[in-house]
């Protein structure tokens, strides 16, 4: 059994992560240019050197190199970002910047000449920093017009060239990681709720009247949103337990209940009233959240379990999103728990609930890599990550066949490059591995993992080898 005829095979990338030149090209400061340390350290008050993503793995300037080697494995589809610094360096300008909208026409020419697809994340968790420090980042009702302009100025000149849209990266890490997620400053402890899904709102309004102008401007464009998918199972089958899951589970639906189907529901609301917050939500607003999605995208790596039991919710290494470790499973070197039927999971789930075709656009482990050279080739002998990205394409498979509607499958970071939580190049997912370490020295030179071979049989014989 194969996956569907047009399945899109490729890889995801975001801008921040690989580009670099973060001074070049007449580029703003994006919240990633003071976050040196991810998310494990405040950030700093502006760009630092030992910031590993101001050079990052040099994308900017060896795209072309690198997308040959995309399409060498047989890429249908390339999942990258838009550093919207790039387009509006402070992100309130009237004029976007020529200079980084002709950089990304040059990356659609090139995934072009291959007759590979764009799939484009319009805001990966690099908001202009002007916008954080100056407006409080998605706080302020200011950023929905700041975002239309940019989207509009996106849909004018790429949107003959670019199909697939996607809105907000992992909407939902917002709940968790404000400044990441929304450029909200205020330490997370100091945020108030009231504060943070009044930033929430803005994000799903804007993101609907996104969806809306795309149609309006691109008949065949589609939109998705794009979630952080976190299965989350009770700890125990006490009842107590299962609620406590089902708690946790509604903070990641809401978003794409409300992508879906174009209203709040009704246990945000109650999950509301209980808290005292009382948004301020326009007539227009509600108009504007009918414009709902094309599709559901998300990212999967792990799930979690939750507990109703106080003595018991001990986070481990890997929750950086909640919950608590599952005690039936392996986790990777960073604690991040591996659960390949989860996917499956969470493929049924989704499609069952939103009856959107779904997309999985981040899936991946990260795990440190060691070249090798045999024969004068160097390489990665990188069977862990082959065993990882094998188990659970076979459980996508299983959810094909469960009758999911799956269009396709991008691995997280095809070729390595900073990691978003931690800010290591040692963090690697990559099928291309990139000489370039955490003290920022290495040549950049790019050699395909065994991993690459392995993915590009894959995508050859449309899932058959799996
Ligand atoms: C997702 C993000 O959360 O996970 C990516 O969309 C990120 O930007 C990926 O890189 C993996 O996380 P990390 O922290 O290992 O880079």
């Amino acid at each position: 059994m194969t996956f569907p005829e047009g399945f899109l095979w490729g890889g995801a990338t975001a801008a921040n992560q690989i580009e670099g030149a973060y001074n070049e090209g007449g580029k703003g400061l994006s919240i990633q240019d003071v976050m040196p340390k991810g998310i494990t350290e405040t950030p700093t008050e502006g760009p630092t050197p030992e910031n590993l993503k101001q050079v990052a793995i040099d994308f900017y300037h060896r795209y072309e190199e690198d997308i040959a080697l995309f399409a060498d494995m047989g890429f249908k589809v390339f999942r990258f970002s838009i550093a919207w610094s790039r387009i509006f360096p402070h992100g309130d300008e009237e004029a976007p910047n020529a200079e980084g909208l002709a950089y990304y026409s040059r990356i659609l020419d090139e995934l072009d000449k291959y007759g590979i697809e764009p799939l484009v994340t319009i805001s990966h968790y690099e908001t202009p920093l002007h916008l954080a420090r100056k407006y409080n980042g998605w706080t302020n009702r200011d950023l929905i017009g700041f975002y239309e302009r940019y989207c509009r100025t996106l849909f004018e000149y790429f949107g003959s060239r670019v199909k697939y849209w996607l809105t907000f990266n992992e909407i939902n890490s917002v709940l968790h990681e404000p400044f990441l997620s929304g450029g909200i400053p205020a330490p997370k402890e100091q945020l108030t709720k009231q504060d943070l899904y009044q930033a929430i709102h803005h994000e799903l309004v804007a993101s609907a009247r996104a969806t809306r102008l795309a149609h309006e401007l691109m008949p065949d464009a589609q939109v998705g949103c794009m979630i952080l998918a976190l299965p989350t199972y009770p700890l125990s089958p006490d009842p107590a337990d299962v609620v406590a899951a089902m708690y946790t589970a509604h903070d990641s639906y809401a978003f794409g209940d409300i992508h879906c189907r174009g209203e709040y529901p009704g246990y945000l609301l109650r999950y509301f009233r209980d808290n005292g917050i009382d948004l301020d939500i326009t007539v227009q607003d509600r108009e504007d959240l009918k414009n709902t999605v094309d599709f559901v995208s998300f990212s999967y790596y792990m799930s979690i379990c939750e507990t109703a039991d106080p003595a018991k919710q001990v986070k481990g290494p890997g929750n950086l999103m909640g919950g608590v470790p599952n005690p039936t499973l392996q986790a990777s070197e960073w604690g991040w728990q591996i659960d390949p039927q989860g996917l499956r999971v969470v493929l049924n789930d989704y499609w069952e609930r939103w009856q959107k075709p779904l997309f999985i656009v981040e899936n991946g482990v990260g795990a440190k890599d060691e070249l090798v050279e045999a024969d004068g080739v160097k390489t990665v002998n990188d069977d862990y990550r082959i065993a990882y990205l094998n188990d659970h394409l076979v459980q996508a498979r299983e959810a094909v066949q469960d009758g999911v509607q799956l269009m396709g499958y991008t691995a997280w970071g095809c070729i390595d490059l900073v990691s978003a939580s931690t800010a290591q190049m040692s963090k690697r997912y990559g099928f291309i591995y990139v000489d370039r370490n955490d003290d920022g020295t290495g040549s950049l030179v790019r050699y395909p993992k065994k991993s690459f071979g392995w993915y590009k049989e894959i995508i050859a014989t449309n899932g058959a080898s799996l």
